[in-house]
């Protein structure tokens, strides 16, 4: 892909803060992560135990830094360089030299339990721990690894190499070193760190989703129909996505999880989840990636 004329000069390229940086997981989170943290200058060793998932991450990855160039985010030796940058294995020793890991898998505190559990005997002494959990507590997971001081919540949001804030959560542990080498990385990554603390859904999630749950609400009730919901949101408070569509987005099993969270963490009926929610969920109708959510859709387009 060349690098048009027209296009203005990339932003100098960046002095990365850790010679490797570790994901575990190459779903939608982690290849976005790893995309972001390549179009940054980092080497990325990206683990998942399923080979296609890998592939698919690889590709995603490489049309993710092709657009880069195309946007003028990078020129093309920087782009050839990212990619190059880029190792993938189905092994979490192989992340055993990594400064920081970023786990990215299923949102279940088991899986990423144990996924701590088997990188701790291969990592170095100091190497930071982070999750990418959108509401599992910090503090629970910390205590699974046998290194809560150097543990922290790294936050993303999707899609990853768009969004700029991060959210750094600290458990009862996390150590102000972790937390401030957790912010340094969020500013290397051309993103905008902001703190919480480990409470259920932190900030993002308990705000936004008694939003989602509410706007669900209205659609159970006959309020409105979801597209009209969204377009008040979209149009009456300059909301990107309305909140319909954002769940659609999200996952609808996703907000779901976090709204069940945010239940039985405050144990108040305000954070109840929708009863349509649940049963759409029920009924597999989890949004863009099943087909069908509040709305349908054929690929990446809405019909
Ligand atoms: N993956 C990667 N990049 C994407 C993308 C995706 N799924 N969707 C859009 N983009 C990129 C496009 O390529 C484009 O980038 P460019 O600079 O290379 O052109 C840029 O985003 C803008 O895209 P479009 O012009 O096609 O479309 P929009 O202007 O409508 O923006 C959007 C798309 C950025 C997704 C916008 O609709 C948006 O901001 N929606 C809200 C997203 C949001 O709220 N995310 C947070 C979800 S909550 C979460 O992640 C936390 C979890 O805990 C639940």
């Amino acid at each position: 892909m060349s690098n048009g004329a027209q296009n203005p000069t990339p932003p100098a390229a960046p002095q990365p803060l850790y010679a490797q940086v570790g994901v575990v997981g190459a779903g939608t989170m982690g290849h976005g992560i790893a995309h972001t943290l390549l179009r940054h200058g980092y080497a990325v060793a990206l683990a998942d135990s399923a080979e296609p998932a890998l592939e698919a991450a690889r590709q995603n990855i490489g049309r993710g830094l092709a657009r880069d160039v195309e946007k003028g985010r990078l020129d093309e030796a920087r782009r050839t360089a990212a990619l190059g940058r880029l190792r993938t294995t189905a092994s979490l020793m192989e992340l055993g030299g990594a400064g920081l890991i970023v786990e990215a898998v299923s949102e279940n505190f088991d899986v990423k339990a144990s996924v701590f559990r088997a990188l701790q005997p291969h990592c170095l002494p100091e190497t930071i721990f982070a999750s990418n959990t959108s509401s599992i507590s910090i503090t629970r997971l910390a205590a699974a690894t046998g290194r809560p001081q150097l543990f922290v919540g790294l936050h993303f949001f999707n899609p990853v190499p768009v969004m700029k804030l991060v959210e750094i959560v600290a458990g009862l542990d996390t150590a102000a070193t972790t937390l401030e080498a957790a912010e340094r990385l969020a500013v290397s990554l051309d993103k905008t760190p902001v703190h919480s603390s480990d409470m259920p859904g932190f900030v993002s999630n308990r705000v936004l989703m008694p939003m989602i749950n509410e706007a669900i609400f209205a659609v159970m009730e006959g309020v409105a129909e979801p597209q009209a919901v969204d377009t008040v949101m979209k149009l009456g408070m300059n909301h990107p996505m309305g909140p319909l569509e954002l769940a659609d987005f999200i996952g609808l099993d996703v907000c779901l999880d976090i709204m069940r969270v945010l239940y039985d963490g405050f144990h108040d009926s305000k954070y109840r989840p929708c009863p349509l929610l649940e049963k759409m969920v029920a009924g597999g109708r989890l949004g863009r990636k099943s087909g069908r959510g509040f709305y349908s859709y054929s690929g990446a387009a809405r019909t």
